[in-house]
């Protein structure tokens, strides 16, 4: 059972119900502060799928337990409601390429950012359940959680030039 991934659904549904007013001081402040959230979010993905690809790659020593952890984590996180973290109107053309690196193609009709957040969801419960069973297996599910971060960003993160 894929519990909580309903959730997910709502990403960027939810996001078009959001704020209009750029150019009120309220607004810009909540549209900077889902901002500053969902970047944070990206960056404990990023900690914890390092200590995994750490492990993976054999740089940092394999341990059950620390890979359950981060495995855990990743799945949780990729879990969390994050309808109110992409308001409309916070994409890089709107906000400037210095404040973020997401384009307006999230928010666009045929979006699939919605689907791509729920591979990741997917990819990191399937990874939690094996994290523990070995470096092999640790590996085996390696895969498929670096791809849905990397399919996501080729589609809707600016690239650094
Ligand atoms: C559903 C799409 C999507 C998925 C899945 C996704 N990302 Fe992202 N990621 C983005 C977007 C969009 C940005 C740019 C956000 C911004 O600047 O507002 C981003 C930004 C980042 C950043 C930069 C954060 C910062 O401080 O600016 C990191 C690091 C990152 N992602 C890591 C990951 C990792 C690791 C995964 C997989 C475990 C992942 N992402 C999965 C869309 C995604």
């Amino acid at each position: 059972m894929k519990t909580g991934m309903l959730g997910i659904c709502g990403i960027l549904a939810a996001a078009v119900v959001a704020t209009s007013a750029i150019g009120d001081g309220h607004a810009d402040k909540a549209i900077e502060a889902a901002v500053k959230a969902r970047q944070s979010q990206m960056t404990l993905y990023s900690f914890n799928l390092g200590i995994l690809g750490g492990m993976a790659k054999g740089d940092i020593e394999y341990d059950a337990d620390a890979a359950t952890a981060a495995a855990r984590n990743l799945a949780a996180l990729s879990q969390l409601d994050q309808s109110r973290l992409w308001p409309q109107g916070s994409d890089n053309v709107a906000l400037g390429a210095d404040k973020t690196a997401a384009l307006p193609a999230i928010w666009e009709t045929g979006s699939t950012a919605g689907e791509k957040g729920m591979a990741l969801a997917s990819a990191a419960i399937d990874l939690e359940q094996v994290a523990g069973d070995g470096l092999d297996a640790l590996q085996g599910a390696m895969g498929a959680v670096g791809k849905s971060c990397g399919s996501c960003h080729e589609s809707y993160r600016q690239k650094n030039e």
